[in-house]
């Protein structure tokens, strides 16, 4: 199939950074899914495609955890499929397969899968990729599967929408991904510090977003803000698309339930609403919600039990995913995670074991890659050169953002 070399060529120059999406973890999408009464693949075994996988970030991260499950990613950049397949060679994983190719090609060769996950790609193709990429979730999807689609979410997008336009004014006489970022920021700083009005909505929203987004890498402004394609849809769209493609809306994967009850006068308008559509809409507005994360399952299956997802009626997700013991503390010889450790040496974000995106303090970079189950904790203390207690102090610190393993 003919590929889209626009959009190849921005994520090639500037490509997205590496994060994880936590709520793409099939564990979770699981224990969400079984909340709505549907019974899903399980997860120690199952079988993952990610379309528009990137570098593959998420789906190593995913993989790391769970080795008896396996995991195909696919991704049009050949340069981030490339530093993926270098990163699964490095750490050894052998249930993870990195292809750089089209989605729209994804056919029956490629098997069918327990979990589809499709983060932010939905909103950043054109048409005929976002018609296609139902139906290649439908046509991949085991009986049991479930599909994950993120996408910017209108309303509440709309706002974005304010800075991506003012970006894009001042990019405009930019040729390449860099110098458009810098083009864009620079116009965002002079609107933001110079708006006639600072004290009106306007001003103090634009001076938010740009203090904000100075702390944005390149890669995540560039696709954010200036990429040629980034559209926001309504929930009623998106689930209007997947049915045309054999697909029925399930749930969404983040904040299902609301536990605080609603003001009354919020229930009564919720309640009075036609159908589970409608109130979700309203919901995204009082929620100020600029993302979705839904999830979808084969049309006419078993009838679900719907969960009241205005009062938190129904029980709250455990979302976490790990239950690692405090025993490990013991151990003589620690040992961080391999994949964070890997990471570790290339900067200072790294991927929890809970599949969360974790920013080291310099002590606990210098800790972590020490931490290869080789030395003791007084060995690690003499290679910092710093006392056994403040080491002991760093890897307790390590616990607690779950990147301990033994
Ligand atoms: C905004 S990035 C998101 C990357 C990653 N999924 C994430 O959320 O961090 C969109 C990705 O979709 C990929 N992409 C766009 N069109 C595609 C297509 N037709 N087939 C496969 N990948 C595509 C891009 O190369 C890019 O890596």
């Amino acid at each position: 199939m003919e590929h889209t070399d626009p959009t190849r060529e921005s994520y090639e120059a500037l490509p997205y950074e590496r994060l994880v999406h936590r709520f793409t973890h099939p564990e979770r999408i699981a224990r969400t899914a079984r909340l709505r009464g549907f019974e899903p693949a399980p997860v120690s075994t199952a079988r993952v495609l990610e379309l528009g996988c990137a570098s593959g970030d998420n789906l190593v991260g995913i993989a790391y955890g769970l080795p008896e499950a396996s995991f195909v990613g696919v991704d049009l950049s050949v340069r981030q499929i490339e530093a993926g397949q270098r990163r699964v060679a490095d750490l050894g994983l052998e249930n993870v397969v990195l292809r750089a190719g089209d989605l729209r090609d994804v056919d029956e060769a490629w098997g069918t899968f327990d979990y589809v996950l499709v983060h932010g790609v939905l909103s950043w193709v054109p048409e005929p990729v976002r018609l296609r990429l139902f139906e290649v979730c439908r046509e991949r999807l085991s009986p049991e599967g479930v599909a994950f689609v993120s996408y910017n979410a209108l309303p509440g997008w709309r706002f974005r929408r304010l800075v991506r336009d003012v970006s894009l004014a001042g990019a405009a006489g930019g040729r390449e991904p860099r110098e458009r970022v810098r083009l864009a920021r620079e116009r965002l700083a002079l609107v933001a510090e110079n708006v006639f009005d600072a004290a009106s909505p306007w001003g103090r929203y634009l001076a938010a977003r740009q203090k904000e987004l100075e702390n944005e890498s390149d890669g995540e402004f560039m696709h954010e803000f200036l990429e040629e394609q980034n559209e926001a849809f309504a929930l009623r769209d998106v689930v209007g698309w997947a049915a045309a493609a054999g697909l029925e809306y399930l749930a969404d994967a983040q904040e299902p339930y609301v536990t605080e009850e609603p003001p009354p006068q919020v229930r009564r308008a919720l309640e009075a609403l036609p159908d589970e559509i409608a109130r979700e809409e309203l919901l995204d507005v009082l929620r100020e919600r600029t993302l979705r994360q839904s999830l979808f399952v084969h049309a006419g299956g078993p009838a679900r039990h719907r969960v009241d997802a205005v009062c938190g009626a129904g029980p709250r997700a455990e979302l976490e995913i790990t239950h690692l013991s405090r025993g490990i503390l013991q151990s003589t010889r620690p040992r961080a995670s391999a994949l964070a450790r890997l990471q570790a040496t290339e900067g200072s974000r790294v991927t929890s074991l809970e599949h969360r995106n974790v920013t080291l303090d310099p002590l606990a970079e210098k800790v972590l890659v020490l931490l290869d189950g080789s030395r003791t904790v007084e060995e690690v203390a003499a290679a910092c050169g710093w006392p056994v207690a403040m080491v002991e102090a760093v890897i307790e610190g390590l616990f607690g953002k779950a990147l301990l393993e033994g």
